[in-house]
C-alpha cells in the first residue's frame, strides 16, 4: 500500500515536473511566429530578407554607429520616423573610376539629409581621392582622411540622383590611379537625421531632480520601492544576432520593478494627477516605465545593411503608475 502510495506520487511528481517544467520551457521558448515576424517588421527589418552575415562590420560603419548612438536621443528629426542610414556597396566599378550603386536594393523611405561616400579599402593617408558626378559637371568633392580611411560628403553630387534606380560617381585618385580598384567604396544615405548634430559634442542633458524627495537610491533600495533595474538584452538570445541584427550584440533595455507604497506623494515616485486619482480609489499602484530612450542597431535587411535609431528599446525612467 505504502509502495504503492510511494510509486504513485513518483509517477506524479514526475509528471508535475515534467509539465511544469515543459510548461515553463514552452512558455519562455514558444512566441507565435507572426509576432516576431511583425516586430522585426516593426523595426524596419524584413523577416524574410535576410542573409546569413558573413562579412564583418567595416570600421567606418562601426564609428558612425558610436557616434549615432551616442546622440540617439537627439538625432531624430520627424516624430513619426526613425533616423537612419542605408548602406550600399557598389553594383560596378570600373577601371576608370566609375562606380554604379543600385539604389532599388532598399527603398529610400524618407528625407535624405546627407549622402556620404567612405572608401574602406587600404587607402593611403596621403591620397587625395576626387568625386564627381556625370550629371553634375563641374562639382568637385574631395575626400577627407579619418581615423577609418577617407570619406566623402557627395551630398551636393548625389541628392538629385537619389530619385534614380542607379547611383553613379566617378572616383580619381591623385597619384596612383592602378589603386582604384582597390578603394572599397560604400555609400551611406542618411535618412531623417539631424546631421549637425551628429559630429557635435554631447549636448548637455537636463536631468530634472527629485526635489524635495525624502527617498535615494539606497532607501529605495532597502525598502524595495519601484526604481529602474539594469536589464541586459542579448540578441543571441533571440536568434536574431547573426541573422538579422549585426550589431550590437547586447544592449540595456532596463525593467521597472519594485513596490509602490501605500502614500505616493514622494517626488521620487513620478506620479500625475491621473495616479493619484487612480489610488485614491484603486488603492493599487503598478511601478511603470514611464520614459523611453532610442537604440541604435546595425541589421541587415534585403541585401543591405542598415542603421536605425529605433525608439522606445530601453527604458530610462519609472514610475508609479
Ligand atoms: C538640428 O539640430 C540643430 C542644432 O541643435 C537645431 O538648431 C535644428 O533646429 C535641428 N533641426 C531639426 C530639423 O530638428
Ligand atoms: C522633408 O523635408 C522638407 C523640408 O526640409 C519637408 O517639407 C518635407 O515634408 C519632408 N518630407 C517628409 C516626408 O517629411
Ligand atoms: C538620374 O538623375 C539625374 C539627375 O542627377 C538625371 O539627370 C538623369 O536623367 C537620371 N537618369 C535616369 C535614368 O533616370
Ligand atoms: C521644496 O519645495 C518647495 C516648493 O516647491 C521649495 O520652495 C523649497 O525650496 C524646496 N526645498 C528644497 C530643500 O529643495
Ligand atoms: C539579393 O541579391 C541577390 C543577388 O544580387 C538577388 O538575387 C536577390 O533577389 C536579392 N534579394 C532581395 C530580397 O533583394
Ligand atoms: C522618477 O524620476 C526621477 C528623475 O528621472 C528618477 O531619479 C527616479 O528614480 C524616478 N522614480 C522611480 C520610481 O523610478
Amino acid at each position: 500500500m505504502l509502495w504503492n502510495t510511494y510509486k504513485i506520487m513518483r509517477t506524479l511528481g514526475i509528471w508535475l515536473y515534467v509539465v511544469v517544467f515543459t510548461t515553463d520551457l514552452g512558455m519562455g521558448a514558444f512566441v507565435p511566429p507572426h509576432l516576431t515576424s511583425e516586430f522585426l517588421q516593426n523595426l524596419g527589418i524584413d523577416p524574410g530578407g535576410h542573409r546569413p552575415i558573413t562579412r564583418p562590420i567595416s570600421s567606418y560603419v562601426l564609428q558612425l554607429f558610436l557616434q549615432m548612438e551616442e546622440k540617439q536621443d537627439d538625432l531624430r528629426m520627424y516624430s513619426d520616423r526613425d533616423p537612419k542610414v542605408q548602406f550600399y556597396d557598389p553594383e560596378s566599378q570600373t577601371s576608370d573610376g566609375l562606380i554604379e550603386f543600385d539604389l532599388s536594393r532598399a527603398p529610400i523611405d524618407g528625407n535624405v539629409t546627407k549622402i556620404e561616400l567612405a572608401f574602406t579599402g587600404h587607402t593611403h593617408r596621403l591620397f587625395s581621392i576626387q568625386i564627381t558626378s556625370p550629371y553634375r559637371p563641374g562639382i568637385r568633392v574631395n575626400s577627407f582622411h579619418t581615423g577609418q580611411g577617407h570619406v566623402a560628403d557627395v551630398t551636393d553630387l548625389a541628392i538629385d540622383q537619389v530619385v534614380n534606380t542607379t547611383l553613379e560617381l566617378f572616383v580619381s585618385i591623385s597619384k596612383s590611379t592602378h589603386q582604384i580598384r582597390h578603394l572599397n567604396p560604400i555609400l551611406a544615405i542618411f535618412l531623417d537625421i539631424n546631421v549637425s548634430l551628429l559630429h557635435r559634442d554631447r549636448r548637455k542633458r537636463f536631468v530634472p531632480s527629485n526635489r524635495n524627495s525624502t527617498i535615494n537610491m539606497e532607501t529605495a533600495e532597502t525598502l524595495n520601492y519601484c526604481r529602474l533595474k539594469e536589464w541586459t538584452v542579448d540578441f543571441r538570445d533571440l536568434g536574431w544576432y547573426g541573422k538579422f541584427i549585426q550589431h550590437p550584440i547586447t544592449y540595456r533595455a532596463n525593467i521597472c520593478a519594485g513596490n509602490c507604497p501605500v502614500a505616493p506623494m514622494d517626488p521620487y515616485f513620478n506620479a500625475t494627477n491621473h495616479v493619484l486619482v487612480k489610488y485614491l480609489l484603486e488603492k493599487r499602484l503598478c511601478c511603470s516605465p514611464i520614459e523611453y530612450m532610442s537604440q541604435t542597431l546595425i541589421f541587415v535587411t534585403n541585401n543591405m545593411t542598415a542603421m536605425q535609431t529605433v525608439r522606445g528599446m530601453s527604458v530610462s525612467r519609472c514610475g508609479c503608475r
